[in-house]
């Protein structure tokens, strides 16, 4: 079994993993970008509100997500390459991510902000470091995309993941969080990286002792599968309860 530190993630390329996956969006990221949305733009949120995203890889879309209701977005990231990437990236972000802004900018917050690719270079901050080095209760609001179950082979792992990520949220910050089903790793180029294969009950019960008003919905395959080996994909949603581990019922 592979643990999230037998694997070698400076040597996740970025460009690789961009390319196969978002050059040109799918309809299930179609799909998991506008029920993103439209958890943000409903949310109760202050205009000055910082916005984390754990395991950015090299996927904008989240942060761009978080953009109208931040005055800074902290991308979280492991992998060296990644965060080379990042950093050149929302400096002046490349045209195909225009395809995630114009779905966003079908709600109002988001129409609102002017200039994304300079509000994006003006707000986001990469930080290189690992989800369980997060410090606690910092974030007023969070997304962690296809991470948690896409870093090792360990299921204590996974739920490490998602209990660090919780963790940096503030009571009441709204999340989404993002999750292959029933993954059995995946490739970037010819490298394999690990994965633990989770389902929605899974996903639930990690996220149950810390949020209110929690929905996992399930997001079957629609057209090419781009990545091998599962079977469907998970959305997590849902607000950082005010005293984690306490059942509301
Ligand atoms: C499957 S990729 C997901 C990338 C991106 N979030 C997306 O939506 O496509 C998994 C990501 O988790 C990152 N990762 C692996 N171990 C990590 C750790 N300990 N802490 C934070 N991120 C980690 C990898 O570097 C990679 O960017």
């Amino acid at each position: 079994m592979y643990s999230n530190a037998d694997t070698d993630w400076d040597a996740f390329d970025p460009a690789q993993y961009m390319a196969h996956n978002y050059l040109s969006l799918t309809p299930d990221d179609r799909r998991l970008l506008a029920l993103t949305r439209d958890r943000f733009a409903t949310a109760d949120l202050p205009m000055d509100a910082r916005g984390l995203d754990v395991g950015s890889g090299s996927n904008l879309y989240p942060a761009l997500a978080m953009l109208p209701h931040c005055r800074e977005i902290t991308l979280w990231e492991y992998g060296a390459g990644n965060v080379d990437w990042l950093r050149t990236e929302v400096a002046d972000y490349s045209p195909h991510w225009d395809a995630c802004w114009a779905i966003l900018a079908e709600a109002a917050p988001y129409r609102r902000v002017g200039a994304p690719r300079t509000a994006l270079a003006e707000r986001a901050r990469v930080v290189h470091g690992s989800v369980y080095d997060l410090p606690a209760t910092q974030w007023d609001l969070g997304t962690m995309f296809f991470v948690a179950e896409s870093m090792s082979e360990l299921f204590d792992e996974f739920l490490a993941a998602v209990d660090a990520f919780t963790a940096a949220l503030k009571p009441g910050a709204p999340f989404v969080a993002a999750f292959m089903e029933n993954s059995e790793g995946y490739a970037v180029g010819d490298r394999p990286f690990p994965a633990v294969g989770i389902d929605s009950g899974t996903v639930h019960a990690a996220f149950a002792p810390a949020a209110d008003e929690l929905v996992v919905e399930r997001i079957a395959p629609m057209g090419e599968k781009l990545r091998d080996g599962y079977t469907g994909m998970l959305l997590a949603v849902g607000r950082i309860r005010a005293e984690r581990g306490t059942d509301p019922c």
